[in-house]
């Protein structure tokens, strides 16, 4: 029942792209890359990929936050992305 609530709900990842550390490590290029596996799963998944502000874990950054799990990922990095990716995938 909890993984049926979701696969209803649309997947958003918040990438910190606009805070100092994250721009300064990464968050644009994380941000392309996410991007990217949107595009790839459009039609398959629910998912959709914004920028964001600070997420409050800069000394981890670059950073992002699923939602609705709100789950945050810090230093990540495209290995990362791509684990999360199919983690998503596999709840649909
Ligand atoms: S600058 Fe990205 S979490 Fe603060």
């Amino acid at each position: 029942m909890y993984l049926d609530f979701f696969r209803a709900m649309k997947t958003k990842i918040y990438v910190c792209t606009k805070g100092k550390h994250c721009k300064a490590n990464g968050g644009k290029k994380i941000f392309n890359h996410l991007k990217i596996q949107e595009d790839l799963l459009e039609g398959q998944c629910n998912l959709e990929v914004k920028k964001s502000d600070c997420l409050g874990f800069c000394k981890h950054a670059p950073a992002i936050s699923v939602s609705p799990m709100d789950k945050v990922y810090k230093c990540v990095d495209l290995k990362t992305c791509n684990e999360i990716i199919a983690k998503i995938s596999s709840y649909r």
